[in-house]
């Protein structure tokens, strides 16, 4: 069957537009995203970096996938006080106490610390230090997600590391406590501009992980717990952070 002139055309624009669907998968992410974010902001100062760490975490997870928790959790306590600006890496040993010594932070898990201090390492080994520890926190939860069986998604990148951190008490009003209920969850995310969908999309985030039992009871001593442990008395020895369970319900 001959092909005419008009079918030709036809098919020349679908191929050039299905080409162009494949070679802009990233920059085809159309919805808004904050100033000075972009889709494809390393793909030229570091483009293995999303690589890099997906591929460093595939291994971290074989061995403990608890750790993925650990990361999203920290990228959440990140971005809920100052903005995703990685401040709650900075360990105030210099300059006072930190984000990290205000209290929702101190069950964030120490080995999430080290396992972002070691991408950081690897990014920066390939790179130089172009990547913001902001960005390899946010990828990393990313990835946690992803690779413990939640949905992918696409991080726009380029965020700025911050040179301060929060004080204890913007760190304490900016992070929920685990004793509000619905409705002044439901403010506090709205002052974030996170409306009541989005609340329980984040909740989803509690669908890995474990807490301790002080958490949810207010007693170190409790045998309750989030997932239904006996966290505080560390009767779970193998427990990946049962050390960090025991020193800081004692601070409880
Ligand atoms: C909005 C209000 C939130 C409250 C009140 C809250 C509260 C808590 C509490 C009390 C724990 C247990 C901490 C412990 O004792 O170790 C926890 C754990 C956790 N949270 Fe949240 N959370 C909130 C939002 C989020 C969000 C938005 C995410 C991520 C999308 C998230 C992810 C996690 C994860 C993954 C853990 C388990 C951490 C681990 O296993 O180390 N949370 N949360």
């Amino acid at each position: 069957m001959a092909i005419t002139a008009k079918s030709f055309t036809f098919l020349l624009i679908s191929s050039l537009f299905l080409v162009s669907c494949f070679c802009t998968k990233k920059t085809q992410n159309t919805f808004p995203i904050e100033n000075g974010l972009s889709w494809t902001f390393y793909d030229y100062r570091c483009p293995k970096a999303e690589s890099i760490i997906r591929k460093q975490l595939k291994k971290v997870f074989k061995n403990d996938i608890g750790q993925a928790a650990g990361l999203l959790r920290l990228h959440f306590h990140d971005c809920f006080v100052q903005g995703c600006d990685g401040s709650v890496l900075l360990d105030g040993s210099a300059s006072g106490p930190s984000e990290q010594d205000a209290i929702p932070n101190l069950t964030l898990r120490a080995k999430a610390f080290e396992i972002i201090d070691d991408l950081r390492e690897r990014v920066h080994k390939e790179c130089g230090r172009v990547v913001s520890c902001a960005d390899i926190v946010a990828i990393a939860a990313r990835d946690s997600v992803y690779l413990s069986g939640g949905p992918e998604y696409d991080v726009p990148l380029g965020r700025r590391d911050g040179l301060n951190f929060a004080t204890q008490e913007a760190t304490l009003a900016n992070l929920p406590p685990p004793t509000d209920n619905a409705s002044a969850i439901l403010r506090a995310l709205a002052a974030k501009n996170l409306d009541a969908t989005d609340v329980v999309a984040l909740s989803g985030g509690h669908t890995i992980g474990i807490s301790h039992c002080a958490s949810f009871t207010g007693s170190p001593l409790s045998t309750r717990s989030y997932h239904g442990g006996n966290l505080c008395r560390g009767s779970q020895g193998n427990l990946p952070h049962r050390e960090l369970y025991e020193h800081r319900c004692a601070r409880y």
